[in-house]
């Protein structure tokens, strides 16, 4: 099996292919044309095997870069081609929400899956995304890789920033072994959130440590309320987690002046990665390549 690392994801491919028993690794060559067009070149020969190709599909230019990956391995012999897109971009449109939109998370499944055998992500906006594809497609989570690092950690608590994210919050508190509680969110605008605490705490919060799970921080709107919320209530300290950190302009700056930690997976790259989802995304590969 060879893994390709799409100019998006470099580091993370690099560490997937670590975990697939140092699988040859490389990356292609890639510049402008004068037109401003992308081009890229991937070098060798695959005849006959398995490639994966990963590249997270954040920037409008990812996905251009992932197709043309895709078509050069097609090109270089692939027999098969695994495609791992870690943060999937477009994805937050999942339906129409108003007349004349597009869905465009299925628009970019359709693209992404074109030249792909199976594809594989990593905690989804909405799960049901991944019957968007028409080839086998697999979801990692982010919540083991986060887990093993906070193992490490003095942690007492678990919240979930909202209701939404209880199944993740919950499955985070039985694999430490801890008590966790959900807040309420309503969203008054894409940078702003109204937060509550619950009526009722598994065990008092006052003078405990609180890691504050979630699947993605964007604006930092919802970390950075929340961790106020929950310092009012006397507590010994407040750490932020998620799956993929975006933190658009300040909002790493933001969040690190409100809590005392923040940790990401490395689904796109940022100061706060400090957890890896390559172990959690070899084990599908391993599984889905012996098939
Ligand atoms: C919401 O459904 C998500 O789980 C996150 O809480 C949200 O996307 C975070 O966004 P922001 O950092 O902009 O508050």
């Amino acid at each position: 099996m060879h893994v390709i690392g799409g100019p998006a994801s470099t580091a993370l491919a690099e560490r997937i292919s670590r975990e697939l028993g140092n699988a040859p690794f490389a990356i292609p060559f890639t510049k402008r044309f004068p037109d401003g067009e992308i081009y890229l070149r991937v070098g060798g020969r695959f005849e006959g095997e398995d490639v994966v190709i990963v590249q997270s599909t954040r920037a409008d230019q990812d996905l251009l870069e992932l197709l043309l990956l895709e078509d050069a391995v097609r090109e270089a012999g692939a027999r098969r081609v695994f495609v791992v897109v870690p943060y999937l971009g477009y994805a937050r449109q999942d339906r129409r929400f108003f007349p004349g939109e597009p869905v465009s998370a299925r628009t970019f499944c359709r693209h992404i899956e074109l030249d792909a055998d199976a594809v594989v992500t990593v905690d989804l906006h909405s799960r049901q995304t991944l019957d968007q594809f028409s080839k086998p497609a697999f979801e990692a989570s982010g919540i083991p890789a986060i887990a093993r690092l906070l193992r490490e950690r003095p942690i007492d608590v678990l919240v979930s920033p909202d209701q939404g994210g209880i199944d993740r919050v919950r499955r985070m508190a039985q694999l430490l072994d801890k008590p966790w509680f959900a807040m309420h969110k309503k969203r008054l605008d894409s940078e702003h959130v109204e937060l509550s605490l619950p009526n009722e705490f598994p065990v008092p919060i006052e003078g405990k440590q609180l890691v504050i799970v979630d699947d993605v921080i964007t604006t930092g709107g919802t970390i950075v309320e929340a961790a106020r919320l929950l310092k009012k209530r006397s507590v010994a300290g407040v750490s932020a987690s998620c799956t993929h950190g975006l933190f658009l302009r300040d909002a790493f700056e933001r969040i690190k002046a409100n809590v005392d930690e923040v940790y990401s997976t490395d689904t796109l790259g940022n100061p706060a990665e400090k957890a890896s989802v390559a172990p959690d995304i070899a084990q599908i590969l391993l599984r889905e390549t012996a098939a």
